[in-house]
């Protein structure tokens, strides 16, 4: 008699912590899925120095310096995180979903390469993989997160 209540008990409790187990991961599947809704945001960069129409050949923030380059990454951490992190990940660290971004080549080379796959986003049998952002962030937002990626820790 006292074993057959003790391995009920036993059960009881294991279908208990199975349920929590079950509602934490409804948890977490919400956390993520809710980051996946995130819409794409224009972002403001009042403040920044205007760069025109033609689009610059190497990141004018970081060639400036000094204050309006610590602008630039204050204001492309932010227009990261709304825009480009559900893919590429927090702080620019991957998940595996999309290239880690703070490996993208320091320099002109790089910004070369970062600004073409940012305005055109990258396509793969006429599906989008990456949307592109031309038409949704001004030269200077897209230079913005330049800094700001330039300037993360490598690891
Ligand atoms: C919907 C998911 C998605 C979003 C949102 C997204 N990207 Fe991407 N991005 C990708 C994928 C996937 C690739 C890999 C494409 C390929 O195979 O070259 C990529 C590639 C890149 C590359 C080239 C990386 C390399 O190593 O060659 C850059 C730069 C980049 N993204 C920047 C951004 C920036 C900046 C944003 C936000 C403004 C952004 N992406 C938003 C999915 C995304």
């Amino acid at each position: 008699m006292t074993r057959i209540s003790n391995s009920s008990v036993a059960r009881n409790t294991t279908i208990a912590l199975l349920s929590i187990g079950a509602l934490a991961l409804a948890g977490s599947i919400n956390v993520v899925h809710g980051h996946g809704d995130v819409q794409p945001q224009a972002v403001d960069t009042n403040g920044l120095e205007a760069i025109g129409d033609e689009i610059a050949a190497e990141n004018p923030y970081r060639l400036a310096g000094g204050e309006q380059y610590e602008l630039a990454k204050k204001i492309g951490a932010s227009g990261y995180n709304q825009n480009c992190a559900r893919c590429h990940g927090l702080e620019a660290i991957s998940g595996g979903i999309a290239p880690d971004l703070r490996l993208l080549e320091d320099g002109e080379f790089g910004d070369e390469w970062y600004m073409e796959r940012v305005r055109k986003g990258y396509s793969q049998n006429g599906a989008y993989k990456m949307p592109p952002f031309e038409a949704l962030l001004s030269q200077e937002a897209m230079w913005a997160i330049r800094s700001y990626l330039e300037t993360q820790p490598k690891e």
